[in-house]
């Protein structure tokens, strides 16, 4: 049987890509971080003066400039997944508070989507894939085998982001770090171009109250199911 495409996406700091890497391994799959991809794409923005939290993003500069990026994913050597800008690690760069204040404005501008849907849907071309974001099953892979969008409560993701924010040295309060998840929930929810939503036929996967090893034994029953 061909590999299944596999479709993760949902709200802000759900636990997506924790997910997405443990069925990975699991499956002998290829994980693909869609969300990197625009964290990078900010990042360069960012470095740029293209894009600030209050007044939005220089989408002429930043659309002029796409060409001039390269993105690529490489395993480092304890096997993590390690984002790449023009040859460079920007792994850790990217996930900086800095940052997803202003991913959300880059990730709603026409030109950016369209390019990194068309690398994505490359990526994912022979199946065998699990993708994150927040429209793989809409837009990207809107014929993926199997459909995840996945929830959970503010105080848990906040929890979560804080945790994995302060783990890195990182240390912001639990308001500012609550105060950007939904500030780019709603962004990603109210854009024109491929909003948050989940694709009709996902399964709805809240996990406020589940464990990691439950979640996961849950969702390999749905593979398991697919494949028949
Ligand atoms: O890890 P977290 O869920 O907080 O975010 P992420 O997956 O790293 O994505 C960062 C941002 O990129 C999102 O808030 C969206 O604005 C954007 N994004 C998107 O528009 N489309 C995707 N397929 C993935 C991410």
């Amino acid at each position: 049987m061909k590999p299944l495409t596999i479709a993760i996406d949902g709200h802000s700091s759900t636990g997506k890509s924790t997910l997405a890497k443990q069925l990975a391994k699991e499956l002998g799959y290829v994980y693909v971080d869609s969300g990197a991809m625009y964290r990078a794409v900010a990042f360069n923005a960012l470095q740029n003066g293209w894009v600030s939290k209050e007044q939005g993003a220089l989408a002429d500069q930043i659309n002029a400039h796409l060409d001039d990026l390269v993105i690529d994913f490489e395993l480092d050597a304890d096997g993590k997944n390690t984002t790449l800008l023009n040859g460079e690690i920007v792994e850790e760069a990217i996930r900086t508070m800095e940052v997803s204040n202003v991913v959300s404005h880059v990730a709603k501008l026409v030109p950016v989507r369209r390019r990194l849907v068309a690398l994505q849907q490359q990526m994912g071309e022979n199946g065998g894939v699990v993708m994150d974001g927040r429209d793989i099953g809409t837009v990207v892979f809107p014929n993926a085998e199997l459909k995840i969008f996945m929830t959970a409560s503010d105080e848990v993701r906040a929890g979560r982001r804080k945790a994995e924010l302060d783990a890195k040295g990182q240390y912001h309060s639990l308001e500012d770090v609550l105060e950007n998840l939904k500030s780019r929930d709603k962004a990603d929810m109210e854009r024109a171009d491929s909003p948050l939503i989940a694709a009709e036929d996902a399964r709805t996967l809240d996990n406020s109250a589940i464990s990691r090893e439950e979640q996961f034994q849950l969702v390999l029953s749905w593979v398991s199911e697919l494949k028949g």
